[in-house]
């Protein structure tokens, strides 16, 4: 599996960060940190980001105007990011920025989510007589605080705590949780596992669809059970391939030959199917494109469903 390149953007001390950095150096860990970035120039934690020799983008959010963003685009792109870390980034991201980075952002919020999201967790936590706080790791989405929780942690809370002896113990354990989470979202393209799951979503949304194995493989079939037809079949590391792959039907040995020319790191010729025009995609990838798999899931669904269900299907397409 090739690192996962993570930016972490923050606005001030970036302990966090730090330690996003130091567990990233681990030859084991399936992310690294390559770029530390933020919306204040002068936050505390680019310097030590630049002493332990991760490279910087200083930006000024509030001088850049509108054209922060864009500026921050091109740093990400120029150090060929694939995930975003926020570590205590203060600034309300717009919704073309998370749109345009959907599931490859994620945050660290120090508190139980959904309870208390915004500012002064620890305060509230207090003032409703809470015995627990603690920090929850999650996907940003254009909602506040809001997006796929991805890892959670408690935190114990003494009678004596007041608001700032709790935050530093949260902290604590935000530095354990915050490495392991997006140690596990980093490899999460590699789990053939969630490879499953998310085709099995795709191909749900077609009609008559049922879970048909093929020689022990998970696969899709459409029909009714009896006669149900294979028109997908998980593919993990088939007969010596190094990816977990989708088998798909295609027109032929024309177009699948041209596919896997053009595209070899996307489709392959699987072993004994492709005789009989089942095409590979590979899947374990971080840059699946999953409207693309579906759209192959539609293709195939309708080369192999009976008459009556491709019928409907046309007549639904003229609409
Ligand atoms: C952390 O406690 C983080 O959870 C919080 O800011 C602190 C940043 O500390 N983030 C938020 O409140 C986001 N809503 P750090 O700069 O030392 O990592």
């Amino acid at each position: 599996m090739d690192k996962a390149r993570v930016a972490v953007l923050i606005s001030g001390r970036g302990s966090n960060m730090a330690a996003l950095i130091y567990a990233g150096r681990a030859d084991d860990c399936p992310y690294e940190v390559v770029l530390v970035s933020g919306d204040k120039p002068d936050a505390l934690g680019l310097s030590l980001a630049a002493a332990e020799g991760v490279r910087v983008a200083r930006l000024d959010a509030r001088a850049l105007g509108a054209d922060y963003w864009e500026k921050l685009n091109r740093q990400l792109a120029q150090a060929k990011v694939d995930l975003i870390a926020l570590a205590g980034f203060m600034k309300i991201i717009p919704v073309s920025f998370v749109d345009k980075w959907a599931g490859r952002i994620v945050n660290i919020h120090p508190s139980l989510l959904p309870k208390y999201k915004g500012l002064h967790t620890q305060m509230k936590a207090l003032d409703n007589g809470d015995r627990v706080s603690g920090a929850t790791v999650h996907l940003v989405t254009s909602e506040l605080d809001s997006g796929e929780i991805l890892g959670q942690v408690e935190v114990a809370i003494l009678p004596s705590d007041t608001a700032e002896s709790l935050e530093d113990r949260v902290l604590i354990a935000e530095h354990q949780l915050y490495p392991r989470i997006l140690a596990r979202y980093a490899s999460r393209p590699y789990d053939a596992a969630w490879i499953e799951q998310q085709v099995d979503a795709l191909a749900a949304r077609l009609p008559e669809v049922i879970r048909k194995s093929n020689h022990g493989a998970p696969g899709w079939g459409v029909g009714n059970e009896k006669a149900a037809k294979n028109f997908a079949i998980m593919a993990d590391h088939f007969h010596g391939e190094e990816s977990v792959g989708l088998l798909v039907r295609a027109s032929g040995p024309d177009e699948m030959n041209g596919l896997i020319e053009a595209q070899p790191e996307i489709y392959f010729w699987p072993k004994y199917y492709g005789a009989s025009g089942w095409l590979g995609i590979r899947l374990s990838r971080r840059d699946v494109d999953w409207d693309q798999v579906a759209d192959w899931l539609e293709r195939s669904w309708r080369s192999s469903a009976p008459p009556r269900l491709t019928k409907l299907m046309r007549i639904a397409d003229q609409f």
